[in-house]
């Protein structure tokens, strides 16, 4: 087996090929000066199956994942096994407008031209891997949060919105902390209205989970709602950290005490790391 690195994911494949005890090749990607993407596997031969590591976020990086699968099937690769840590595009699985492009799907039906296996990590819909005609699972990033937080004095986790409480459940049962959800109404794209829980947060440790932070909107409203209850520490984490419009800098100057995301998408706050799940759904293969 051979892990191939692309730019975006480049910890995060060095990790798993280590955990796979596999050959690592890091991808040498570049720009031309018109900003097309270059790419080059450095490798002469890659008979043996190969495992892709790269987002398709933002746009440019879908490029590159289509250029490495074509790299590596030129230098021989037996099967490609594409592991999509942040599967960009997966909040538009449907139809919302007359119109508009099925735009997960569009992904999908390109990414499988040239892939034997996918796995994703906390997909926004998992409905959306049954675009994929080949064998395609998703990796949940719920026990490696749950194991970062045991022993570290967590007495409350909270899910934003429903939607999100099986992942609290989840990573509440390996804190062996109760969990609960606050409801959410989005008002825009960067605002949404947070109501509280029903557990009573006065002086406790909370840690609110989700599984993407994007614009910051839906954390932001949900620490100010703990923070006018009276929670003692807030604590946030979520799958990926994807800080549109400055929101790690909004989210680190507010009523958050501390703020982690997994390595699906690398920053300086991605200190969860996700790969020995996917190493362990590799294996099971
Ligand atoms: C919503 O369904 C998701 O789980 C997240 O809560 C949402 O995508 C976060 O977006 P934002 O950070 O822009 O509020």
């Amino acid at each position: 087996m051979i892990v191939v690195g692309g730019s975006s994911s480049r910890d995060m494949s060095k990790e798993l090929a280590m955990i796979l005890e596999c050959k690592y090749v890091q991808a040498a990607t570049t720009r031309f000066p018109d900003g097309e993407c270059y790419t080059r596997i450095e490798d002469d031969l890659m008979d043996d199956h190969v495992i892709i590591v790269q987002n398709t976020y933002p746009d440019e990086n879908i490029i590159e994942m289509f250029l490495l699968q074509d790299a590596v099937k030129r230098l021989g690769a037996k099967s490609i096994t594409c592991v999509i840590p942040y599967y960009g595009y997966a909040r538009q699985d449907r139809i919302f407008k007359p119109g508009e492009p099925e735009s997960a799907k569009v992904m999908a039906q390109r990414l499988e031209l040239l892939c034997d296996r996918v796995i994703t990590v906390d997909i926004h819909k998992e409905a959306v891997l049954r675009w994929f005609h080949c064998p395609a699972k998703d990796v949940k990033a719920a026990p490696a949060i749950g194991k970062y937080f045991q022993g570290r004095g967590i007495d409350l986790v909270l899910a934003p919105d429903i939607g999100a409480s099986e992942r609290a459940k989840m990573i509440a049962n390996y804190i062996g902390a109760p969990y609960d959800h606050m409801e959410k109404v989005r008002i825009s794209g960067t605002e949404v209205r947070i109501s509280p829980a029903e557990i009573d947060c006065r002086g406790k440790s909370v840690l609110i989970v989700d599984d993407i932070i994007s614009t910051g909107g839906t954390i932001l409203a949900a620490c100010e709602e703990l923070h006018k209850q009276g929670a003692a520490s807030i604590s946030v984490a979520c799958t990926h950290g994807v800080f549109a419009n400055n929101a790690l800098k909004r989210l680190t100057g507010s009523t958050v005490d501390s703020l982690l995301c997994c390595n699906t998408l690398e920053n300086e706050v991605s200190n969860i790391s996700v790969a020995p799940l996917v190493a362990e759904a590799i294996k099971e293969w």
